[in-house]
C-alpha cells in the first residue's frame, strides 16, 4: 500500500516551494531562513583557533535564538547579534517550534568548524523524519500522557519539543502546573554540548510557554557514554539520532562495551547499547542511524545484543541519499526495537521515498525475519522486488566458502607506499591493479589501464613483497554507490596477464575472491564472476548494504547456489551464451521473478 505523507521543506532545500502543498508563507519564511544561513555562512569568517570559531558559531547562534524567544533562559555564551540574525529569530516565530528548531539548529551547524561536527557527529534530524520515529513508536504502542522518554544525545531538541508537545496534548484537561510538573518527570534530553542543550531548552520553552509556568531543566549536560547506572532500566522510551562515526576507546571503555563490539567502535553502535541498558522492562528503543549496522562485520556482536535483549520490530528505510541529512551520504533507517522475551523474529518494514516535491509515499513491503544466530546479516528489502528473493534465500544454505572461495581485500594502500609508484614501469616493477580494470558494464572483461592520477607501476621490495598477487583471481570494485546500476562489479584477473608479469599488485579498492588454500574450488573462476556481475545477485548484496563500501564480510554472507546448480552456468559461460541468458539463468536460481525497474 503506498499512500502520502507531508514532509513540506523536509530537505531544508525544498526544489519546488510553489508546489509542494504546503502554507506558501511557511515555503517563504523556509526560503528567507536558508538564505540568511548562506548569507551567514558565507560571511563566516572562519577563525584558525577552534575555541574561537565554537565562541563566533555559538555567539550568532545565540542572537538568532534570544530573537526567536526574548523571554528564554540566558545563554552559556556572549551574544553576537546582527541584523540577520534577529531577522532568523524573528521569522522562525511564525513556523511550528519543530520546523524552527530544524532551521535554526540548521544554521548553528553550518557554522560549526566541519571537524567538530563530524567528530560529534551534529547532524540535526528534519521534523518530518522526528515525527514519523515518533509515529513508529506511537504505533508500537507509546502512550504520551504516561510514557517516561529520553533522548540520550538531544542535541538541539528535535526529538524532546515535539515529544513535550505530543504529552501537553496527551494530558489535555489537567492544571497547567500539572502539566508541567508531569512533564519535568516523564521528559530527559541528554547531550555533551552545553550550548545545543540551552537551544533544546529554548525549544522546549517555544512549545511549553502557553502553560505559563516556570520551565523546569530538561537536558543534562555530559558524556551519555559515562551516564548514571541509575538511569539504566528506567526508560519506557529511549528515542533518537545518536552521533555516529567511528571512534577510538581506550582499554577501559573497549571493557565497558564489550558485549556489543567486534572490532572497530562506532559512536551509534555504542548508543544503541547505550539504549539497551537505558530503557524499561518492555520498554521502546527508536532510533534514527545509518544502515551498516544490519549487515556490517563491526557490527555482529550489536546485532547479537539486539536479537537477544531488544528485538527490532519495524524498520523503515529512507529512500533519498541525499537532502534528507545535509551532507551525509549514507542509506538512513528509522528502527524501532521493544524489549520484550519473545520469540518473534518478523521486522515490519517500510520504504519511506522522498520526492522531488519534498512530499514522502510511504510503501509497506511486509515483515521479514532477522536471523537469531551469532550476529550473521540481517537481510532486509528496499524494494518491492526483493521480496520474493528473501523469501527464497532464507532456503540457500550455500555460501561462497561452499564453492571453495574467500574473499580478501587488495593489499596495495597506495599512499602508505608514494615513493615505490611511478607512471612508466622499469626493470624490477609490476603493474598496479585498480579498480578501474574492472569495466562497470559488468561485462567482466578485465582491462588492465589506470586513470585520472594514479600510478601504474609499483616496485615491491622483492618477490616476496606483501603486496604481490601471484594467483589468478576474480577481481571485485570496494566501493560503489546505492545509486549505480550495480553495486557489484567484477571481472576475472586473466591468466595472461599474470603470465606476462608474473606478479601485480592489487589496489586496496578491490576485493579479491580467491581459491581458500590447499582447498579444489567447486566452481571455475568465471562462474563466481558472472554470479557477482547478475542483477539477482546484485539484488541480493542491496539487501544487506546501503554503504557505498563492498565489504568481504558481507560478500562472504551472502547466499549463493549450491556447486550442483551451478553446473548450468558453466555450461553457458562455455558456450559463449548472451548476456541475457546467464541473467535468466541466475534470476532462476534465486526466484527473481520480475527485474528491477530503476536502479
Ligand atoms: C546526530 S546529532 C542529533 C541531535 C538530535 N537528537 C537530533 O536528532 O537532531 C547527535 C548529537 O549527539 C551529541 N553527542 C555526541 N557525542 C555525545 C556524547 N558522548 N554524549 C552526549 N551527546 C553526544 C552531539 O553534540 C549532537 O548534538
Amino acid at each position: 500500500m503506498t499512500k502520502s505523507i507531508n514532509v513540506a521543506a523536509l530537505s531544508g532545500d525544498c526544489p519546488d516551494f510553489e508546489r509542494c502543498g504546503a502554507d506558501s508563507r511557511v515555503c517563504e519564511d523556509v526560503a528567507r531562513l536558508l538564505c540568511i544561513r548562506e548569507e551567514l555562512r558565507r560571511s563566516f569568517h572562519k577563525p584558525k583557533d577552534v575555541s574561537e570559531h565554537l565562541r563566533i558559531a555559538r555567539g550568532i547562534t545565540a542572537a538568532i535564538l534570544l530573537a526567536y524567544q526574548p523571554d528564554g533562559a540566558e545563554p552559556p555564551v556572549e551574544p553576537i547579534s546582527s541584523d540577520l540574525a534577529v531577522e532568523a529569530g524573528v521569522i522562525a516565530r511564525n513556523l511550528d517550534v519543530e520546523t524552527a528548531s530544524y532551521y535554526l539548529g540548521s544554521i548553528y551547524t553550518v557554522l560549526l568548524p566541519s571537524d567538530y561536527r563530524s567528530r560529534h557527529g551534529v547532524f540535526y534530524t528534519p521534523p518530518a523524519v522526528t515525527a514519523r520515529l515518533l509515529d513508529m513508536a506511537e504505533k508500537d504502542g507509546i502512550d504520551w500522557s504516561t510514557v517516561r522518554a529520553c533522548d540520550p544525545a538531544c542535541g538541539g531538541g528535535a526529538f524532546l519539543a515535539p515529544m513535550a508537545a505530543r504529552m501537553v496534548r496527551a494530558l489535555n484537561g489537567r492544571l497547567p502546573a500539572e502539566i508541567m510538573a508531569h512533564i519535568a518527570g516523564h521528559l530527559r534530553g541528554f547531550e555533551l554540548d552545553p550550548f545545543s542543550g540551552w537551544m533544546s531548552q529554548m525549544f522546549l520553552a517555544a512549545v511549553l510557554s502557553p502553560l505559563g509556568q516556570e520551565l523546569p531543566q530538561f537536558v543534562v549536560i555530559g558524556d551519555s557514554l559515562g551516564i548514571s547506572k541509575e538511569e539504566y532500566d528506567s526508560w519506557d522510551l529511549v528515542i533518537g539520532n545518536p552521533p555516529y562515526g567511528k571512534v577510538k576507546l581506550d582499554t577501559h571503555d573497549r571493557e565497558k562495551w564489550s558485549r556489543s563490539l567486534f572490532g572497530h567502535a562506532n559512536l551509534y553502535g555504542l548508543f544503541t547499547d547505550l539504549a539497551v541498558h537505558l530503557v524499561a522492562k518492555s520498554g521502546m528503543i527508536a532510533y534514527v542511524t545509518p544502515t551498516s549496522f544490519l549487515g556490517g562485520q563491526y557490527f555482529q556482536a550489536l546485532r547479537s545484543l539486539m536479537v537477544s535483549e531488544c528485538r527490532p520490530v519495524r524498520i523503515d528505510f529512507l529512500q533519498s541519499r541525499q537532502g534528507i541529512f545535509a551532507d551525509v551520504l549514507q542509506e538512513t533507517a528509522l528502527t524501532v526495537y521493544r524489549r520484550v522475551e519473545t520469540r518473534q523474529r518478523g521486522v515490519a518494514v517500510d520504504i519511506v521515498t522522498v520526492t522531488e516535491t519534498s512530499s514522502a509515499e510511504i510503501e509497506h513491503l511486509g515483515s521479514f525475519d532477522v536471523p537469531d544466530e551469532n550476529g550473521s546479516p540481517w537481510f532486509l528489502p528496499r524494494q518491492s522486488t526483493q521480496v520474493d528473493l528473501l523469501e527464497h534465500i532464507a532456503a540457500m544454505p550455500a555460501r561462497l566458502s561452499d564453492l571453495g572461495y574467500e574473499v580478501s581485500t587488495g593489499p596495495l594502500v597506495w599512499n602508505r607506499h608514494k615513493t615505490k609508484l611511478a607512471a612508466a614501469g622499469s626493470k624490477g616493477m609490476v603493474p598496479v591493479v585498480w579498480a578501474e580494470c574492472i569495466p562497470s558494464d559488468n561485462s567482466g572483461i578485465f582491462r588492465w589501464k589506470v586513470t585520472g592520477d594514479h600510478f601504474g607501476w609499483f616496485r615491491p621490495r622483492g618477490s616476496d613483497d606483501p603486496n604481490l598477487v601471484e594467483e589468478p583471481c576474480v577481481l571485485l570494485q570496494r566501493t560503489t554507490a546505492v545509486e549505480q546500476r550495480r553495486r557489484l562489479i567484477a571481472a576475472v584477473m586473466p591468466s595472461n596477464f599474470l603470465a606476462q608479469h608474473h606478479q601485480v599488485a592489487v589496489e586496496n579498492h578491490v576485493n579479491m575472491i580467491r581459491p581458500i588454500r590447499g582447498q579444489t574450488p567447486k566452481v571455475s573462476l568465471e562462474v563466481v564472476a558472472a554470479l557477482l556481475n547478475s542483477e539477482a545477485v546484485d539484488l541480493v548484496f542491496r539487501c544487506i548494504n546501503g554503504s557505498v563500501a563492498v565489504s568481504a564480510y558481507e560478500i562472504e554472507a551472502m547466499p549463493m547456489p549450491a556447486a550442483e546448480q551451478l553446473q548450468k552456468l558453466k555450461t553457458l559461460i562455455a558456450r559463449r551464451a548472451k548476456r541475457e541468458t546467464i541473467e535468466v539463468a541466475v534470476r532462476n536460481m534465486y526466484a527473481v521473478l520480475r527485474t528491477r525497474s530503476a536502479v
